[in-house]
């Protein structure tokens, strides 16, 4: 008999409950055993625990957010946590954890794995930055709510003959802009990937004017560092990273092309709205694959690696290859994308 552990960590992600349906059910499937760690590492580490039943996932398949909870948690903070893990690991006789999680997530997977508990990874992060997979669940649900976003701020924006800026999330990585830019027809993008002047952009938008076209959308990543930005006063999280939410890129970027262009500009920050939402057909779908291939693995006794798609096909990658990388955007995107501003 194999017990799975549940464990969901980082940001959520629409399609985590599609993910913890399809771990559960192809468990059952298999007559394993499945626990869910209740609010991420803090149920791991407290033992706040519960045993998922077939009820228990019954109609979560189009559900935001996480039944089980989640958090952004690093444990390697306090090696008081760890030995609570290795602890709750064995005492509820777990096989493996299978984390519902992000690139934080493999790099505290292999740390454990190291240290004797298994595990196995289903990637989830809108950002898409999880590398061993072209997609994260949560991607799709996200980056469609930024084509719809799009499509509406089209409608005020050029009934106003205004410049609108629109920032999206994206850590370190520009797929969310990119993306959600190329598929609602935004009139340029800036990502990390590439490189931008702002004065270029302002020369783009003016250009368009004198084509006649008097409104224009710039989709911007939270993550693009401006020129000229104070950098020492950036603020990390508890894994190092920049924390974007109070840089205010796309306020910074539309007064800068508001001075250069004049034109009334005005700013959408699209946030929190990205993350949740109802899982696209895609996402449920990737969430299925990745979490019944989760049990697959298990039952095959293969664990410490990350699940995921690649050119349609269902793959894994040991945490020693995937742990130090970041999938960044794909910048033949943004080629295709330049065709349009
Ligand atoms: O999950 C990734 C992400 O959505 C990033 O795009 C964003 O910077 C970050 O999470 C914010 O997370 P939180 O405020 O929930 O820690």
């Amino acid at each position: 008999m194999k017990r799975i552990g549940i464990v969901c960590d980082g940001g959520d992600a629409p399609g985590i409950n599609a993910a913890i349906r399809a771990v559960a059910r192809a468990s059952f499937d298999r007559e394993f055993e499945v626990l869910g760690f209740i609010d991420g590492f803090h149920g791991l580490i407290e033992d706040d625990v519960k045993i998922i039943t077939k009820p228990s996932v019954s109609g979560i398949l189009t559900l935001g957010g996480s039944i089980l909870g989640i958090s952004r948690f690093n444990p390697y903070k306090d090696p008081k946590h760890v030995e609570a893990i290795k602890e709750n690991f064995k005492k509820n006789n777990l096989t493996l954890l299978v984390f519902i999680g992000d690139r934080d997530t493999v790099t505290v997977a292999k740390k454990l794995s190291e240290e004797g508990v298994p595990s196995i990874v289903v990637p989830k992060s809108i950002d898409n930055d999880v590398y061993g997979t072209d997609h994260s669940i949560g991607f799709d649900t996200a980056v469609s709510f930024i084509a719809s976003s799009l499509d509406n701020l089209h409608a005020t924006a050029s009934a106003h003959h205004r410049l609108m800026v629109v920032e999206t999330m994206g850590r370190e990585t520009g797929w969310l802009a990119l993306f959600g830019g190329l598929a609602g027809g935004a009139d340029y993008i800036v990502i990390p990937e590439v490189p931008f002047n702002i004065e270029e952009i302002a020369k783009h938008v003016e250009s368009r004017r004198k084509e006649g076209k008097n409104f224009s959308i710039v989709t911007v990543a939270e993550g693009v560092v401006l020129p000229g930005e104070d950098t020492s006063k950036f603020e990390y999280d508890e894994f190092g990273h920049k924390v974007n939410s109070k840089r205010m890129v796309g306020y910074r970027l539309a007064s800068e092309l508001e001075n250069l262009t004049h034109l009334r500009t005005r700013v959408m920050i699209l946030g929190y709205l990205q993350r949740g939402g109802i899982p696209t057909n895609t996402d449920r779908l990737l969430a299925t694959r990745l979490g019944v291939e989760a049990v697959n693995l298990t039952s095959k006794g293969i664990f410490n690696v990350v699940v995921g798609v690649k050119n349609g096909e269902v793959i894994t990658t040991p945490y020693e290859d995937a742990y130090d990388k970041i999938n960044m955007a794909d910048v033949t995107y943004f080629e295709l994308a330049r065709l349009f501003f």
